[in-house]
């Protein structure tokens, strides 16, 4: 899997993200649509997006019984996305069972990776609030290798955390890391950051970028200084 450059689109409508995609005319960035633009505008913003000729990461984080997750994934394969993730945490036969309604009958499926522990989750939360009594980077490894067992094509993680998960999981596992910014821009709300260049220095497959993009002056600019940074 090639590395790529995905846009975080978290815009609430239809129409301030078709605005803002509609800047790019030479390429066609991969686009992540969360859960405000698909709650807010629905399934038929996928297809128009798919349609303008975007590849589609779907950050839904689906946390159901296997049964639901299968059926959920089902729909979702059916919309073409080119990836999707759910939550670690709903075990491997939750896991197995998304796989299962991913795959379409000619075989092919979306990529799909998993949440470990969110990363506004601290360490003393989850030892004290979820009673998972082990420090944190081991409970995303585990995590991870579970997500591994059930089939998974990787996870979702800090830049920081790509190399160790890479080291764990295999180095065909795909780091999808978000929390990336430029050496001279604002860092926002965000605590750890890296660089385009030091991602792909640890190894990311992929990077999630989001305001650095979409808050830019000139975001078709600020898109293709990613990408040379970060692809090379
Ligand atoms: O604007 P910014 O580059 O911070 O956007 C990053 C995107 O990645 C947002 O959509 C955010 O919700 C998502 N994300 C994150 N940190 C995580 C998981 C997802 O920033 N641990």
């Amino acid at each position: 899997m090639g590395r790529d450059v995905i846009i975080a689109c978290d815009f609430s409508s239809k129409e301030e993200v078709i605005s803002f995609l509609s800047k790019f005319k030479e390429e066609k960035p991969f686009v992540k649509i969360g859960m405000e633009l698909f709650y807010a505008a629905g399934p038929e913003i996928v297809k128009e997006i798919k349609a303008m000729g975007h590849k589609i990461f779907l950050d839904l984080k689906l946390h159901d019984i296997p049964n639901t997750v299968m059926k959920a994934m089902n729909v979702l394969s059916r919309l073409d996305v080119d990836m999707c993730n759910l939550h670690a945490a709903g075990t491997i036969a939750m896991m197995e069972a998304a796989i299962k309604g991913l795959t379409r009958e000619d075989g092919t499926r979306p990529i799909l990776i998993a949440v470990t522990q969110l990363t506004s989750t601290s360490e003393e939360r989850m030892n004290e609030e979820l009673l998972i009594n082990k420090p944190i980077d081991e409970v995303v490894m585990h995590y991870a290798m579970n997500a591994k067992k059930a089939g998974l094509d990787g996870v979702v993680c800090s830049p920081l955390e790509a190399a160790k998960v890479h080291d764990t999981c295999g180095s065909d596992f795909v780091t999808v890391t978000p929390g990336v910014r430029f050496a001279d821009g604002d860092i926002g709300d965000q605590v750890r950051v890296t660089t385009p260049v030091k991602a792909r220095e640890i190894g990311s497959d992929y990077i999630v970028v989001g305001r650095p993009i979409t808050q830019a002056d000139d975001p078709v600019a600020a898109y293709r200084r990613c990408v040379s940074e970060f692809v090379g």
